[in-house]
């Protein structure tokens, strides 16, 4: 009879601390997730080695259709397939707001990336990170 009192006490005991943890991760990664995304002004004086280079754009071209059209779109406005269920609309990349910054700015933020846009550095090389922000130019609204 004491055995199974026992019992009852631990097990609201450890669904306290289950329900407890869950709040306390819902609390820190709410915001971790929102936090806004900006390169370091460091990143602005990276330099690209492969500006204006028309292999390298072309390169970028394959890179983006086969790993960015999904949640980025194919004019990069940021309607790919997988746009609607994530947390954060994915960035538009024909818009000014990505357009205006710099070429090593974009590519910081493509190379750390920010839930749920994936980091890419473990994935791509520098020369095809490089490549990637290169297409990302030609997604200029004002190009199309
Ligand atoms: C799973 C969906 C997803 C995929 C795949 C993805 N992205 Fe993103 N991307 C996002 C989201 C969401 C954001 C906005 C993140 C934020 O604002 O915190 C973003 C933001 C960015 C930004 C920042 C733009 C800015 O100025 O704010 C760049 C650059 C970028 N993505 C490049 C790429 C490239 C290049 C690829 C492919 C190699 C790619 N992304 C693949 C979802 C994705």
């Amino acid at each position: 009879m004491k055995q199974k009192r026992y019992f009852k006490l631990i097990s609201v005991s450890l669904s306290a601390v289950l329900m407890l943890s869950m709040m306390s991760f819902f609390w820190i990664s709410k915001p971790l997730q929102m936090a806004k995304f900006v390169a370091p002004a460091s990143a602005d004086a990276v330099v690209n080695p492969v500006k204006g280079n028309a292999a390298a754009t072309a390169e970028g071209k394959k890179l983006y259709t086969s790993n960015c059209v999904v949640c980025h779109g194919d004019k990069g406005q940021g309607d790919g397939v997988a746009a609607a269920g994530l947390a954060k609309p994915p960035a538009d990349h024909s818009s000014a707001a990505v357009q205006k910054q710099t070429d090593g700015a974009l590519f910081w933020m493509l190379s750390e990336g920010n839930t749920p846009m994936p980091a890419y550095k473990a994935v791509f090389n520098e020369t095809q990170r490089w490549q990637l922000v290169n297409y990302i130019r030609t997604l200029a609204k004002s190009k199309k």
